[in-house]
């Protein structure tokens, strides 16, 4: 009860900010004869696409227009990541240009926040560098940007707020969704892993649960406006609900989810491989809404460097895990992330990457070159690995995950499968991208109003890494539909 009332008088301050700066967004149109624009660009991961909806939900509520041009906007903000150094540097490359579209538009203001922003060098760099910033805020106060854009709105100064830490869970604070028909939403903040070589517990704090109903709820609402896909999403899913009053697990949390009526498809991100339950793996097995795919991270094959790097499995552990999974789910697709060069790895530890790789033939793999993130244990390790060591390992690797990805592409060919069609296609406007359950591509010829529905379509050819195919006409989808292969032709209607 206290938590409600806690919120709700969060709640009613940052909508009186809201009305404060709409104050200003009238004196605007007044002077301008149009309305101020706001372009949030964003770096980094889900986590963030989904913190940008919840920047551009205040920014709209405000009463900007919103755009996609720096150019144009009169507002901009960069919701950062620094989960390795180039998303940093990318950054301070573009601040560059921001400077000089300031001399060009005084009236510009600019504004930076997300994790990057939660490294104190990097603001004291910005403080020094980078004086025509004018808001730094970090993740942990994301829930008081409405306030913080009515302070800037108001000072000639720059304004810093940074949290080193928070145990708030804001809901219901206005958001806007980048696609009608889909929608991330967060289950959990934060990460309690502290994998040697991540920043990531540094800049987003400790693990918090968001209350199952307040999920089901938010879901609930997405579904009553047209979304018919979601994406739950958290640093470390199967760790979700420990930590709550009363204790969910992760599987439960999908049971109630599925049960929603009208939601389609689930999706979850990420997954830890050492807290991988077989009641997780059991309710994907029943469920025909959960997607076929598992996003599992590796990071390593040794298990020298896998201890090193506190992931605390074995590299036997986690292929034990892959064959339970795909012996329950044959038509799961598994996807991973690995990192080469962290201290201390040798070609022949990149050898056991590699024969993971081989072994359980991922349907992708992101493959990065281990980055050192001031703070974190494996920074400080003696052994960093010379670059050119990382390149010839890196190297090696990305040919076979390029080589196992294609052959795991190639076995749909001529398939018929369910699509989520997505969007229209960029190059070709009389076709559209669509996505499987497995979350590959396909791109076929079709009507641009069935995005947002679900279709059969046939995968005639691979490229790779996604299909060309042709949908089913509406015949043989109804008759998929008797047969009872399919439940979706609402398209028609
Ligand atoms: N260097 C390189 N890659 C990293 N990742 C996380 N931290 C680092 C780092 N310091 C990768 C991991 C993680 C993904 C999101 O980013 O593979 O799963
Ligand atoms: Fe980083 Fe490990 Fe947490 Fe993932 S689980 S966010 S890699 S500390």
């Amino acid at each position: 009860m206290e938590v409600c009332n806690e919120n709700k008088r969060e709640l009613d301050r940052q909508n009186e900010y809201i009305e404060k700066s709409r104050v200003y967004v009238t004196a605007f149109q007044v002077e301008h004869g149009r309305l101020p624009k706001a372009c949030v660009v964003t770096f980094g991961c889900q986590m963030n696409a989904r913190d940008s909806e919840k920047l551009t939900g205040i920014l709209s509520k405000v009463g900007y227009e919103l755009t996609d041009s720096e150019e144009e906007a009169d507002f901009i903000l960069y919701n950062t990541c620094t989960v390795r150094d180039n998303a940093n540097q990318r950054v301070y490359g573009r601040l560059g240009h921001l400077n000089s579209l300031k001399k060009k538009k005084p009236h510009l203001k600019i504004a930076l926040c997300g994790c990057m922003m939660q490294e104190q060098a990097v603001v004291e760099k910005i403080q020094k560098s980078y004086r025509f910033v004018d808001l730094i805020f970090g993740t942990h106060n994301l829930f008081r940007f409405a306030e913080l854009l009515s302070a800037m709105l108001a000072s000639e100064d720059m304004i810093v707020d940074i949290w080193e830490e928070t145990d708030k869970i804001v809901e219901n604070l206005p958001v806007k969704r980048k696609y009608s028909y889909k929608s991330g939403v967060n289950i959990m903040f934060g990460c309690n892993n502290f994998c040697s070589y991540c920043i990531v517990p540094y800049v987003r704090g400790r693990e918090r649960s968001r209350e199952p109903e307040e999920i089901l709820e938010e879901i609930e609402r997405l579904v009553e406006d047209g979304v018919v896909e979601v994406m739950l999403l958290g640093q470390n899913v199967n760790s979700y609900g420990k930590n709550l009053e009363n204790p969910i697990t992760f599987a439960e949390l999908l049971r109630r989810v599925e049960k929603i009526e009208g939601l389609r498809r689930i999706r979850f991100m990420t997954s830890h491989p050492k807290d991988l339950s077989e009641e997780l793996i059991e309710v994907m097995r029943q469920s025909p809404k959960i997607c076929r795919h598992l996003h599992l991270p590796l990071q390593a094959g040794s298990d020298r460097i896998l201890h090193a790097m506190n992931r605390r499995y074995t590299k036997a552990q986690y292929l034990a895990l892959v064959d339970k999974i795909k012996h329950a789910i044959p038509d799961i697709s598994i996807t991973t992330d690995i990192i080469v060069g962290f201290p201390g790895e040798t070609l022949a530890d990149v050898e056991e990457t590699i024969d993971v790789v081989r072994r359980v033939q991922f349907d992708n793999a992101f493959t990065f070159i281990y980055s050192p993130r001031t703070g974190t244990p494996a920074a400080a390790m003696e052994d960093q690995v010379p670059e050119e060591v990382v390149h010839e390992g890196f190297d090696k690797l990305l040919a076979v995950v390029q080589e196992t990805a294609k052959e795991r592409a190639a076995l749909l060919q001529g398939k018929v499968m369910e699509v989520l069609v997505e969007e229209v296609n960029e190059q070709d406007p009389a076709f559209v991208t669509g996505r499987l359950s497995n979350n590959m591509l396909v791109h076929f010829k079709a009507d641009r109003r069935l995005v947002g529905k679900l279709v059969m379509v046939v995968l005639d050819t691979c490229h790779g890494f996604y299909y060309t195919g042709r949908m089913v006409d509406w015949l043989s989808q109804t008759k998929h539909t008797r047969l009872g292969k399919m439940v979706d032709n609402q398209w028609l209607n």
